[in-house]
C-alpha cells in the first residue's frame, strides 16, 4: 500500500496519537454484546499499524485502556486483556516482519500476570525494529502519569541529585512514561465524543486535535487518511502569527 496521492509526503505527522472510542455504540447499533464490538476494533487496530507503517509516521500510540476502565464491569474488562494477549501474540510476526517495535505506557503493573509476561516479551522481542514505534496505552492516565514523575522528580530533589533550579520542560518531560518519543502531532478521536479522557495531558499541549464521529471499529484506511489530510491543512502556529511562520 503506497503513500495515497491525497497525502503530501512531505507533511506526515511524526507522532499520531488515537483515542480508539466507540466500540460498545458500534456493537450496541448491531444488537450485539460490547465484546463484540473490541473484537471489530481490534481488525482495525490491524489495518491503522499497517496503514501508520506505511504512510512513514514514525510513531503510533493507541488508547487501549485507561486508568478508569477498570471501573467497567469485570467481565468486559476480562474480555479486553483476553483480546489484548490473543492480539500480541497472534501480531508478533507481523511485528518481526515490518520491522515495528512495541513500546507501552501505563501502569503495566496492574494487568494480568498472562496479559504482562506476553506484552514484555512482545516488547523485548521487537525491541531492535526501527521503522514505526506502536505505543499501546495500558492502564494509562494522565495525571497518574504526571503524579508519577512529579514524585520521581521530588526524590531526586531530596537526594541532591538534581536541584530544584534545573525543573523545566525537558526535565518534566524526561520523567514521563514518554520519555523517549516526541509529543504527538496529530490527536485523533473516534467515536464523537469530543473530550481528553486523561490522555497524554502533558504531551498534547499543542497537538492538532481531530474528532469524527465515526466509530472505532469502522475506522480504517479511509477514515485515518481523511484525518491526515484535514491535520495537512492546518496551520500549527505554536503562538506565533501566520505572518511570522511565512517569513520563517
Ligand atoms: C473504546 O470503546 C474501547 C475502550 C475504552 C477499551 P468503548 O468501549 O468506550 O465504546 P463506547 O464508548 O461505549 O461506545
Ligand atoms: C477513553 O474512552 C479510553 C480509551 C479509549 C481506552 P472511554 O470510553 O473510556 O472514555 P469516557 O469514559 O467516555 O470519557
Ligand atoms: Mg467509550
Amino acid at each position: 500500500m503506497p503513500v495515497p496521492q491525497s497525502l503530501d509526503p512531505a507533511y506526515i505527522p511524526r507522532h499520531v496519537a488515537i483515542i480508539m472510542d466507540g466500540n460498545g455504540r458500534w456493537a450496541k447499533s448491531h444488537n450485539k454484546p460490547r465484546l463484540f464490538g473490541h473484537k471489530a476494533g481490534v481488525d482495525s487496530v490491524q489495518k491503522i499499524v499497517e496503514c501508520a507503517g506505511e504512510f512513514g509516521i514514525e510513531v503510533l500510540t493507541l488508547y487501549a485502556f485507561s486508568t478508569e476502565n477498570w471501573k467497567r464491569p469485570v467481565d468486559e474488562v476480562g474480555g479486553l486483556m483476553g483480546l489484548l494477549k490473543n492480539y500480541l501474540q497472534a501480531e508478533l510476526s507481523k511485528m518481526l516482519n515490518n520491522n515495528i517495535r512495541l513500546i507501552c505506557i501505563g501502569n503495566i503493573k496492574k494487568l494480568p500476570q498472562d496479559v504482562r509476561d506476553v506484552l514484555e516479551n512482545t516488547i523485548k522481542e521487537t525491541a531492535a525494529n526501527d521503522k514505526l514505534i506502536l505505543n499501546l496505552a495500558l492502564s494509562y492516565g494522565g495525571r497518574a502519569e504526571l503524579i508519577r514523575g512529579i514524585k520521581s522528580i521530588a526524590d531526586k530533589v531530596r537526594s541532591g541529585t538534581l536541584k530544584s533550579s534545573e525543573i523545566d520542560e525537558g526535565c518534566i518531560d524526561r520523567h514521563l512514561y514518554t520519555a523517549d518519543i516526541p509529543d504527538p502531532d496529530l490527536l485523533i478521536r473516534t467515536g464523537g465524543e469530543a473530550r481528553l479522557s486523561n490522555f497524554l495531558l502533558w504531551q498534547a499541549s499543542y497537538a492538532e486535535i481531530y474528532f469524527t464521529d465515526t466509530m472505532w471499529p469502522e475506522f480504517r484506511e479511509k477514515a485515518f487518511v481523511d484525518a491526515i489530510i484535514e491535520y495537512q491543512s492546518r496551520e500549527r502556529r505554536f503562538g506565533q502569527t501566520s505572518a511570522q511562520l511565512i517569513k520563517g
